[in-house]
């Protein structure tokens, strides 16, 4: 990155804030509800939970700690500490490419519901057909999608970060309190206790290895883990910021962000159709909540607000994810960063194109069996991210040694799980990741039915 980039967030409150920000996003509102409605509610959000407080916690610490200590970026971190994993980073750096042109495909959806309840058509977006009509159109869909892309490319160009850090403290919390909001309602909907129980109460025979690959990919992708993103935010931090707490605070919001949609959405569900979603999948927040603000008093101003919110939330997300690709291109092509951004923009435009046109004319065309846009979320959160996962876990528990990552947090006071880190870094993580990847990769190849 340049050098201007190079400076450090002010304080403990800058740096979780801004690392909350990359992580708050649609992963938390869009990709968690229906992955939880998937995957048999109350046993997804288990898993989710254990992981975060065993995985999450010892990866991001790794990551950050791995940035802050080197004080660069994925691709020179690990180069730096290691030349032979330098492939590591930049394995990490292919995922956000990836990521960056579909997650702007649900961006451009966000637009157009927001138009939608902005334009007076609330009734007509909590009909059942209105999703589906929509995202089968050609020009539409590309029209938003293009608009959300190039909303971000604007401001990555004018690189507004002061301003979007600013504004980021004053809208991520009003998300926080209209989420709740509007889960409260949804739990008051009559039907939605049904909702409840399948959110809370954990079915153990629906537990399987998808449920942890699920939970897993969830997990890395909503926390923005295993594509470099964490070590170039560690590597802004300042020596003296307890990294320990600073992990446990930006998870703890995370999390708390998802575990309140899903309560916005599956109570929802089964208020209106008296069963469990037994096909969610990520059209899921779009129909379901429009019926939800149909059903409410004031419920248009409050689906503006909400729909402006999450789109906010995207924004700050997809913000990190191009700036992340745009840095890459910069220091690899040596090129400047306004051409660095046209290239990211066009390049990301002609991926996105297949996951637009994917849903839509071209539904026919499948890989591996799934459409393109879950194809891409496939690749990334299923298979690149546990292999950049686990060779971080390899990295740190084998070669530089989890000692490294120790006194890196000890440089401001104790660390105090750091048995469970040992743990988690050297034994638990491999293994598991290595024995879910195995049964992912077999299943997707029909090999092998989970
Ligand atoms: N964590 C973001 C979300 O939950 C997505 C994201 C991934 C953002 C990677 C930046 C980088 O939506």
């Amino acid at each position: 990155m340049s050098d201007e980039k190079r400076s450090s967030f002010t304080g403990k409150l800058g740096f979780v804030l801004a690392a909350a920000g990359s992580a708050v996003g649609l992963g938390n509102i869009w990709r968690f509800p229906y992955l939880a409605a998937k995957y048999g509610g109350g046993i997804f959000l288990l898993t989710y939970l254990v992981l975060a407080v065993t995985f999450g916690f010892a990866l991001m610490t790794a990551e950050i700690a791995i940035g802050r200590k080197t004080g660069l970026s994925a691709i020179g971190a690990f180069k730096k500490l290691n030349k032979k994993f330098t492939f590591v980073g930049w394995l990490a750096a292919i995922v956000p490419m990836i990521i960056l042109p579909y997650y702007s495909v649900i961006g451009g959806w966000v637009l157009k519901y927001l138009y939608a309840f902005a334009s007076g058509s609330a009734v007509a977006a909590a009909q059942d057909s209105y999703f589906g009509g929509f995202i089968s159109q050609t020009g539409e869909p590309i029209f938003w999608f293009v608009l959300f892309i190039l909303i971000t490319a604007i401001v990555v160009i004018g690189g507004v970060e002061k301003g979007i850090e600013k504004v980021s403290k004053v809208m991520m919390p009003v998300l926080a309190v209209l989420a709740v909001i509007i889960a409260i309602y949804s739990v008051c909907l009559p039907g939605a206790m049904e909702g409840v129980k399948y959110y809370f109460i954990p079915n153990f025979s629906a537990f399987s290895v998808t449920t942890v690959l699920a939970a897993m990919g969830q997990l890395f992708y909503s926390m923005s883990l295993a594509m470099g993103i964490m070590i170039t935010y560690g590597s802004y931090m300042k020596k003296d910021v307890s990294l320990e707490s600073s992990v446990s605070q930006i998870e703890i919001f995370d999390t708390g962000i998802a575990f309140v949609a899903g309560l916005m959405i599956i109570p929802a569900v089964f208020a209106f159709t008296g069963a469990a979603p037994e096909k969610a999948g990520p059209s899921l927040m779009f129909v379901t909540l429009p019926k939800v603000f149909e059903s409410m008093p004031g419920g248009t101003i409050i689906g503006i607000l909400f729909f402006l919110l999450v789109l906010f939330a995207a924004l700050t997300s997809s913000i990190s994810l191009m700036e992340t690709v745009v840095s890459i291109v910069c220091d690899k092509f040596k090129v400047k960063r306004i051409p660095a951004c046209l290239i990211v923009f066009f390049g990301s435009v002609a991926i996105g194109l297949l996951s637009t046109l994917g849903y839509g004319p071209w539904a026919g065309v499948t890989v591996l069996g799934m459409q393109f846009l879950d194809f891409f979320d496939f690749i990334s959160n299923s298979v690149l991210m546990p292999i950049v996962a686990l060779l971080t876990c390899i990295f740190v528990g084998y070669f530089i040694k989890p000692q490294a990552i120790i006194d890196e947090v000890e440089l401001a006071g104790k660390f105090k799980k750091k048995a469970l880190f040992v743990g988690v870094i050297k034994y638990f993580a491999p293994i598991c990741i290595v024995l879910i990847l195995v049964s992912s990769v077999l299943s997707a190849f029909g090999l092998f039915t989970m």
